[in-house]
């Protein structure tokens, strides 16, 4: 079975097991027997994939694995993690419960107007823009900050980085197709958002679907990147990172920070999902809020 390539290079060798405070056993009682096999799958599509979950927190994994027993009819954690290590496409149908591949354009419009009326005026001053968008899952937040950096008029000016783990997800946020049923609601969105235009202008809608203009994503680069296992690529300027690091334990919360600290250029910008924070981090003293409410950080001079 090939093993996954990345932007970065490829996977790190292969390390200790993930240390008990970062694991089901973490609690203070002994686990139980389900901790255990999860434990056992973790380090199994690791060791076989080099997918990294070792991290992830226990509460909600273990509620998708027990998710994907049933709907993959099967009767154990410990038989899945048999099948997945036998069956590489059992494990890519893991991987899709396992990543959680819910989006949505505009989401949280307040983050959005936010970005336009606090974060766009700096972008403004810099003669090219790059951009990091972390999780990206199927796209609709990169063409969101697609749209919003082209009535900004400096989307000709970025280039955008768009990565995940997810190749399905990827292959999607690749494709700019979204189902026309989502699009009443991504039109609030955008316009909540202070979109400047008719929400209709950036798509064609065909049959079920609407299909994104081309245009937006000729400065967009979706790839795979694991926040887990890979390193930094690109100096950026912003870095989007929402409603991901909530699914890592605070080990892993550190270890992206890290990567946006490192990828950050002087005085960067940082944006997080609505229930997420760099506050108890290791990295809280490096960034200082800009707009708290919305999550949005800037990197503080003078600290490496
Ligand atoms: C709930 S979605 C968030 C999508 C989008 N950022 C948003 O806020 O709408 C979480 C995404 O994080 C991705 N993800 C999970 N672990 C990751 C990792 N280690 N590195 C990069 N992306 C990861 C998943 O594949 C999934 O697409």
């Amino acid at each position: 079975m090939a093993q996954k390539t990345s932007l970065s290079g490829p996977p790190a060798a292969i390390g200790p097991v993930a240390e008990p405070g970062n694991t089901p056993q973490a609690a203070t009682t002994a686990p139980t027997t389900t901790d255990i096999e999860l434990t056992r799958l973790m380090e199994a599509i690791y060791l076989k994939y080099s997918y990294d979950f070792r991290d992830y927190s226990g509460a909600s994994q273990k509620r998708r694995v027990l998710y994907a027993l049933t709907q993959l009819a099967c009767p154990s954690i410990s038989e899945l993690q048999s099948r997945v290590v036998h069956d590489p496409r059992v494990f890519q149908q893991v991987l899709q419960y396992l990543t959680i591949p819910v989006s949505e354009m505009f989401r949280d419009p307040s983050f959005f107007l936010a970005l336009r009326q606090q974060v766009v005026p700096h972008l403004r001053t810099y003669a090219s823009i790059k951009v990091w968008i972390a999780g990206c899952s199927t796209g609709e937040e990169v063409y969101s900050l697609a749209i919003l950096l082209r009535e900004e008029g400096l989307l000709e000016r970025s280039l955008i980085y768009a990565t995940d783990i997810n190749p399905a997800s990827l292959d999607k946020a690749r494709q700019g197709i979204f189902p026309l049923s989502s699009i009443r609601g991504f039109t609030a969105n955008y316009q909540q958002s202070g979109g400047k235009r008719a929400f209709a202008d950036y798509y064609t809608a065909a049959y079920a679907a609407a299909i994104f203009d081309k245009s937006l994503r000729e400065n967009i680069v979706f790839a795979d990147h694991s926040l887990a296992t890979d390193s930094v690529f690109s100096e950026t300027q912003l870095v989007l990172c929402r409603n991901v690091l909530i699914y890592f334990t605070k080990k892993l919360q550190d270890r992206a920070f890290g990567l946006f600290h490192e990828s950050l250029g002087h005085r960067g910008f940082l944006g997080l999902g609505s229930k997420e924070s760099i506050d108890f981090s290791s990295y809280a003293t490096r960034f200082e809020p800009l707009v708290r409410a919305e999550r949005i950080f800037r990197k503080r001079p003078g600290l490496g």
